[in-house]
This record gives structure tokens, C-alpha cells and sequence, in this order.
């Protein structure tokens, strides 16, 4: 899910700033660290819920490697989900943040945006897999009304089959619980699962009740998730016990 909206959107804000970024490393070219510190963040720091095993395929001595060849080397790593309420008082407040590729394995989304609330002083630059009101394909056709979401452990088996090809259309062929049998029965702590298809609107009302003001938006993963620039308003929230 590369997109240089996102790039865009991270130098502009980060320039001058302290930034984070939660959920950054799957994959890690998508990382938005070096993205923030070349375009001169004050502060970078990267946050991921993957444990630090020590194999070969380290996802996070991937990014140090990674981050060095680009020539950021000062990044502040933090292993932790930010669901957990030790993580987001560990880590303090930063003027902003990057999150995407990660609401729609969170279970409860609306928590996961007021931990980021609480950890979000200016900007959040939020990306999620999202989809349209229609899908339409071989397999069939799934409508929802405006500013609805799907329950991916609800979903039928026909609206499965529609919204399983739809991702596969653009090489997503391992959608947990989607198009690929999951590793868990919906557990509540299964982060790799694919818990949410939203709508965009749904999104939005949620940032909004989370303490958010959205400013602007975009569309990327070839209409298959939404970018959102987003600014705190009001106070954080308590902090989650
Ligand atoms: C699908 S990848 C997205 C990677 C990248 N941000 C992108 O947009 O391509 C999800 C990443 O978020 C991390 N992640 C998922 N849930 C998380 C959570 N609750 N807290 C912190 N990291 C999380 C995963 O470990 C993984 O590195």
C-alpha cells in the first residue's frame, strides 16, 4: 500500500517536528521514519507491535538497516501495541503521526484512534483499507449504505467471495479471515487478522469522536483504502486503564 500522497503529506507536516509512526514495519519500504526525518522531523521515533526475535528476518533490524542506508540513524524504537495503555504512557506525545495499514486489524477502532489521540499533539496522517458503497466483480455484488462498515467475522459467505476477489484483483491474497484462513478463531489480540472492510465516511465519524477535525482526504491502493489528514481538536483523552 505505497503512496506518494502519504510521502507528501508526511514531509509537509514532519518538517520541523517530532514525529512517530505506529505500524510501520510489515513490509518495511512503506515506512514513513525516513520519509519524516529527511524532510527535517526534529525527532523520529517508530512504533510496532512485532516482537524483536533475533531471526534473519527481523522486521526491525530490517528498518535500522534500512533507515541507516538512507541516512536516518537516530530513530527511538518502541516495541509495543499501541492498543495497550503501557505503551501509549511509555512513549509520551509527539507533534505527529503516521499511521496506516493497521485500523482494520484492530478490533476496536475507535479505542485504537483515542490511543493515538492521546499520543497526537498536532497531525494524524491515517491510512486504512477501506471500500467503496458498491463492489462489484465475477463474484458478485456487495452494497452498504453511506457511512456503514463491515464486521469481517460477520460477513456472509457471498459478500466474503465479492470483497475476497476484490482484493485479490490488486494482489491482496492474504487477507486474513478474508481471503485466507485465519490462524485464530477471531481471538480478540489476533492483529493479523482483517477485522474491518470501512467506508470512508464511517472513518471519519469515527476520528471525529475520537477528538479529531479531518481536514483532508485521499484515496490510494487503487480505491481500496483512504488517506486521511487529520488535526487534534480539544483536549486528549484520560489515559486507558
Ligand atoms: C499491514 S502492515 C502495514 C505496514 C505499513 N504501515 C503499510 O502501510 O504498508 C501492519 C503493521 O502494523 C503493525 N501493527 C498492527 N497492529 C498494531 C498495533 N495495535 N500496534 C502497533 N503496531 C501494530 C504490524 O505489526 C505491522 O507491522
Amino acid at each position: 500500500m505505497g503512496d506518494p500522497v502519504r510521502e507528501q503529506w508526511v514531509a509537509t507536516a514532519a518538517a520541523g517536528k517530532s514525529f512517530a509512526e505506529v505500524g510501520g514495519l510489515w513490509g518495511t519500504i512503506n515506512e514513513q521514519v525516513t520519509v519524516a526525518a529527511r524532510a527535517g522531523a526534529t525527532a523520529t521515533t517508530m512504533i510496532d507491535m512485532v516482537p524483536s526475535d533475533g531471526s534473519d528476518e527481523n522486521l526491525w533490524k530490517l528498518f535500522c538497516e534500512r533507515a541507516a542506508s538512507l541516512g536516518v540513524t537516530d530513530t527511538t524504537c518502541v516495541q509495543g501495541s499501541i492498543d495497550d495503555p503501557e505503551t501509549v504512557q511509555r512513549v509520551g506525545s509527539f507533534d505527529v503521526v503516521s499511521c496506516s495499514g493497521v485500523l482494520y486489524h484492530c478490533p476496536n477502532p475507535l479505542s485504537t484512534l483515542r490511543q493515538l489521540r492521546a499520543i497526537t499533539r498536532e497531525t494524524l496522517i491515517l491510512g486504512t483499507a477501506s471500500m467503496p458503497e458498491t463492489v462489484s466483480n465475477a463474484a458478485g455484488t456487495v452494497s452498504v449504505e453511506t457511512g456503514a462498515a463491515l464486521l469481517v467475522p460477520a460477513l456472509t459467505q457471498s459478500q466474503r467471495a465479492v470483497l475476497g476477489q476484490w482484493l485479490r484483483e490488486i494482489g491482496g491474497v492474504q487477507a486474513l479471515g478474508v481471503n485466507y484462513p485465519m490462524q485464530t478463531d477471531w481471538a480478540l489480540d489476533d492483529y493479523g487478522a482483517w477485522w474491518w472492510f470501512f467506508t470512508r465516511d464511517y472513518v471519519a465519524a469515527l476520528l471525529r469522536i475520537a477528538g479529531f477535525e479531518v481536514e483532508t482526504v485521499a484515496s490510494y491502493w487503487e480505491g481500496r483504502a483512504t488517506l486521511y489528514l487529520a488535526r487534534t481538536a480539544g483536549s486528549p483523552p484520560p489515559p486507558a486503564s
